[in-house]
């Protein structure tokens, strides 16, 4: 397979994204060799810099981001900036006489990549005088990739997509949700598909629940204003958690295509049971964290956070429980939480399989330990699994015992970072893990009706100290159907 050649356009070049994670992936492509020397990066802000400017701040991004790194000023003179007024067309027309330029320096056939990674009231503009001043019509390709937040809500969601359709077809759209980028969620289809051991099981006769939990210490940051809008049902819960969720209940596609699994993924939401206002409560939690203690270190609550309303009712945890009403999930619950300043950082799944019919084995007087298939999503990744065994000499005593497949161990520091693998699919047209409009849809009519419930009551908060695992509410959620949450940390 030949590398692919492109233009990489970068909106918000200046931004936090961008340094973090953009560039320091691209760097990385061109280490493992999956671009050639063959392409070229355009910044584009508002702020006024120079190319030497820019480069200097692409240069610190990659030494503070990737340990070995070499050629430095071969790499660098790639990247070019491209000071720009989104709303004036005369911009558009600049931009397009530079790209014209680099295709012709490059010898690249017209391929051009629009990464927005900027303010996302933008996102329509951009995309509608890309196509007017003609930079999408070339004899390459042109893809727009779109970070979250994509849209606030179902409505916002549906206006701004009708934008950027008006200018790129949906094949030409590469939502990005960077859960789909982590190894271990790409691994989820392999460890259930791949494996005669669990894709029998994998169901409501064997599942007795799933539990998704993804958890950080960190607080709200300096990202005050953007999240008093969002809150942790927006941010984590409509994009990545059901993300998650759909991969983990989806049936096999019938081919590893972008349609194929899209499709199967596309089921999953629509059979997700749609909650009534009135039933909200009954299944989903909402938390915020007060002042406590993480690491050792006081830290405030999240009232006291800067651009955060003293009175906010912006929730930072959620817990909730989702049944999906199809034969093989009916019955099964899926029980996801998220939430800032909570003891750690880590991602994990729990698959709990039901009991075994009858206790033939002693466990110090207890219950058999159900056996349960832990995938660690970060920040170890791999798999665990729970099984029961006899140790010598226990008599009939069974014990519960791990095995353990650690997946960045072997890999180690050369396990790639999401947004390599996703601008790595990007540029060779692989759509497979980024979201298409019908999952956006979707997911944001089941979380629209739980954000329009807590608005229109005032939440009690904060009812989890910092440091914790959220509110009592959520072990109370569990704990109406017989479960409890596994200890994921
Ligand atoms: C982002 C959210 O999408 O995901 C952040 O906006 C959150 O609030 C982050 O911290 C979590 O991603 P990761 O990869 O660190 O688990």
């Amino acid at each position: 397979e030949q590398n692919p050649k492109a233009v990489i356009v970068i909106f918000g070049a200046t931004g936090d994204l961008a340094k973090r994670k953009l560039y320091p992936s691209i760097y990385r492509l061109l280490q493992n060799n999956r671009i050639g020397k063959d392409f070229a990066v355009v910044g584009v802000g508002r702020r006024p810099w120079s190319n030497e400017e820019f480069r200097k701040n692409v240069n610190t991004s990659i030494e503070n981001n990737v340990p070995e790194h070499e050629e430095m000023d071969e790499f660098l003179s790639h990247f070019h900036y491209h000071p720009f007024d989104v709303t004036n067309p005369g911009s558009y027309k600049e931009l397009k006489g530079l790209l014209e330029e680099l295709d012709h320096t490059y010898e690249i056939p017209g391929n051009r990549m629009f990464y927005m990674a900027m303010a996302p009231e933008f996102f329509g503009t951009i995309a509608i005088n890309l196509k007017n001043e003609g930079l999408t019509s070339t004899e390459g390709w042109s893809r727009l990739v779109i970070e979250k937040p994509f849209g606030t809500d179902l409505p916002s969601a549906q206006k701004l997509n009708d934008e950027i359709r008006a200018a790129f077809s949906e094949d030409q759209i590469f939502r990005i949700d960077h859960y789909l980028g982590k190894a271990m969620v790409q691994n989820i289809e392999v460890i259930r598909f791949a494996n005669a051991i669990f894709e029998p099981l994998w169901n409501n006769r064997y599942i007795a629940n799933i539990q998704i939990t993804s958890s950080e210490w960190l607080g709200v940051e300096d990202r005050g204003r953007y999240y008093e809008s969002s809150g942790a049902l927006k941010d984590m819960v409509q994009n990545h958690i059901l993300q998650v969720v759909a991969l983990l209940a989806m049936e096999p596609p019938i081919k590893l295509t972008d349609e194929e699994i899209r499709s199967e993924k596309v089921k999953v939401l629509r059979a997700l049971r749609p909650l009534k206002e009135n039933e909200v409560s009954d299944y989903f939690v909402r938390g915020q964290y007060g002042k406590g203690s993480i690491r050792n270190e006081d830290v405030p609550g999240y009232r006291e956070e800067s651009n955060v309303d003293p009175n906010s009712n912006t929730e930072t945890f959620v817990a909730g429980k989702l049944t999906i009403d199809n034969f093989r999930w009916a019955g099964t619950p899926i029980y996801i939480r998220t939430g800032k300043r909570m003891p750690a950082k880590s991602t994990k799944i729990v698959v709990q399989f039901k009991d075994i019919p009858m206790n033939l084995y002693y466990n110090n007087g207890h219950n058999m330990h159900p056996n349960l298939l832990v995938i660690n999503i970060q920040p170890d990744e791999g798999i665990t699994l729970h099984l029961n065994a006899k140790k010598t000499g226990d008599g009939s005593y069974a014990r519960p015992i791990k095995l353990d497949y650690c997946n960045n161990c072997i890999d180690g520091i050369n396990t790639p970072e999401a947004y390599e693998k996703l601008i790595d699919d990007c540029l060779r047209g692989d759509a497979t893990n980024f979201t298409h409009w019908d999952e956006v849809a979707l997911t944001w009519s089941y979380v629209d009706t739980i954000a329009k419930a807590w608005s229109s009551v005032a939440a009690e908060f904060p009812n989890y100290a910092s440091g914790t695992m959220g509110p009592d509410a959520s072990d109370d959620l569990l704990a109406k159907d017989g479960y409890h949450w596994w200890p994921v940390t």
